[in-house]
């Protein structure tokens, strides 16, 4: 049969829309309608937003299953997305699920071709991923998509099932659905700015998300996992910690502008004034991620009150610099060239938006516009090698700080150090995978004691 869209394009562009995987393969498509249906596996901050995204698309996609580990957290959502989007979300009581085993009951809710929304901490991805797969689900999945390099060897796998099976897999890396940062990268490739030579990112700012975490933020009644789990920022097996979490984006940004990701990388990172806090994480990091032509990568991250603050990508090559990132994951006024490593207005020579009023569409709207697209005009899409190629390289970042050694991509991507083995069979009442010591805390990295490991 053919769809609206594929009807559409044919006319406009006489394109040959359906893919040789097509022809080969079953299509994907939510069988027997063109409304995809969307199931909802950790209804936190990005999963609701996420779902929200999905929903403003055309079709519209209706939302008929959600699960999380916590009841208030799923509730929460539910009452936020039925006020948004009353006729889009149909998710009575019985299909609203709790616990660990709740992505395979919101999962059975679906048909195949239908798009399943992983939002849960990246330590469940797999997990989750796997399953999807079982059941011949098409993926939105947030990034991280993995938090050390076992489970990113894992995930890489399971993409290469999921394009045997003709799914759709879309990686929360929605910069690279940025349409200004697609034109600016470009340009880059294109020779606009010379050769690049060095790049220059920052993610700096107050503590952010569940990354601090203090004995008082324990409840009453509340598991030793499930405290874990619900501050996951905090904790290396569930996030890879602040580190992985909230840096992917701006490592992924630049070695994408640069086309290219480094071969090895070293790095320093501390805490500073702590207290009583009990968290994996460092409140501070540098790294210095180097490429096989010579190019280097300097990512500066800092989590600390009182300080300059800084969330932006700069490219520099040998004729100029290119502005990827400025103060926002939207385009705002980056996706500028200028001649000479200053920005400095008189010497702007390209820029992606023409006047002062005109605003980039989000790059949230266009990473499910560019899924959705290509789910119903039965195009290969897979993000998957590529978003776990992103997890791994800021996972070797992290390494590279806690550890304090000097880290090759080559000794990286073979790691063996696992942080949970068995994430997949936690239930509510198991052990968590990290153990405090006797005085409540848990252990930190301690770069140059600790070299092979991060604790
Ligand atoms: N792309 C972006 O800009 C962006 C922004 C924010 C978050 N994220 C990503 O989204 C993911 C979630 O982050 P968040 O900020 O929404 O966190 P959150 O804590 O708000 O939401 C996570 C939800 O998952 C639930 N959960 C935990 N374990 C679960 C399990 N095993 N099964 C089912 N539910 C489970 C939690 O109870 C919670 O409701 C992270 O990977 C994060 O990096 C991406």
């Amino acid at each position: 049969m053919m769809n609206r869209r594929k009807f559409l394009h044919t006319l406009e562009g006489g394109l040959a829309v359906t893919s040789l995987a097509g022809l080969a393969l079953p299509h994907v498509h939510a069988a027997g309608s063109d409304q995809i249906q969307l199931a909802l596996v950790g209804c936190g901050g990005r999963g609701g937003g996420a779902a929200a995204d999905a929903m403003m698309q055309s079709g519209p996609p209706k939302l008929v299953a959600m699960a999380d580990v916590f009841e208030h957290k799923l509730a929460g959502s539910h009452n936020a997305l039925v006020n948004k989007f009353t006729h889009q979300v149909d998710v009575p009581e019985e299909r609203r699920f709790l616990g660990f085993d709740s992505y395979k009951q919101a999962m059975d809710c679906l048909k195949p071709g239908d798009v399943v929304i992983l939002t849960t901490p990246p330590a469940f991805r797999w997990v989750h991923f796997k399953y999807a797969i079982e059941k011949g689900l098409n993926v939105f999945m947030e990034k991280p998509i993995c938090v050390d390099a076992p489970t990113g060897r894992r995930m890489i796998a399971l993409g290469e099932e999921a394009k045997k099976k003709n799914l759709k897999v879309g990686v929360g890396l929605m910069m690279r659905h940025c349409r200004g940062r697609r034109a600016l990268r470009e340009q880059i490739q294109r020779g606009a700015i010379g050769e690049v030579h060095t790049m220059r990112s920052y993610r700096m700012q107050g503590p952010g998300g569940s990354a601090f975490t203090d004995p008082s933020m324990r409840k009453e009644g509340m598991s030793e996992l499930m405290f874990q789990v619900s501050r996951f920022h905090s904790f290396l097996w569930l996030s890879g910690g602040l580190f992985s979490d909230f840096y992917i984006h701006h490592i992924d940004e630049a070695c994408w502008m640069k086309d290219a990701w480094p071969i090895k990388c070293h790095a320093v990172g501390a805490r500073h004034y702590r207290g009583e806090n009990i968290d994996q994480n460092f409140d501070n990091y540098q790294v210095e991620y180097i490429y096989e032509d010579g190019a280097r990568l300097f990512f500066y991250g800092r989590t600390m009150m009182g300080m300059k603050n800084e969330s932006s990508g700069f490219i520099h090559g040998t004729k100029g610099l290119a502005v990827a990132s400025l103060g926002s994951h939207h385009l705002a006024k980056a996706g500028r060239i200028y001649a000479g490593q200053n920005m400095d207005r008189s010497k702007e020579t390209w820029s992606f938006l023409k006047g002062p009023d005109e605003v980039a569409p989000s790059p949230y709207d266009m990473e499910w516009k560019d899924l959705l697209d290509a789910i119903r005009d039965d195009q290969p899409y897979n993000e998957v090698e590529r978003g776990a190629r992103a997890s791994m390289v800021t996972a070797m970042g992290r390494f590279a700080a806690h550890t304090g050694q000097e880290v090759t991509w080559e000794e990286y991507q073979n790691n063996p150090h696992e942080f949970a083995p068995g994430v997949d069979k936690l239930t509510l009442e198991s052990d968590a995978p990290l153990k405090a010591d006797e005085h409540g805390k848990y252990p930190v990295p301690e770069p140059g004691l600790k070299r092979d490991r991060e604790y």
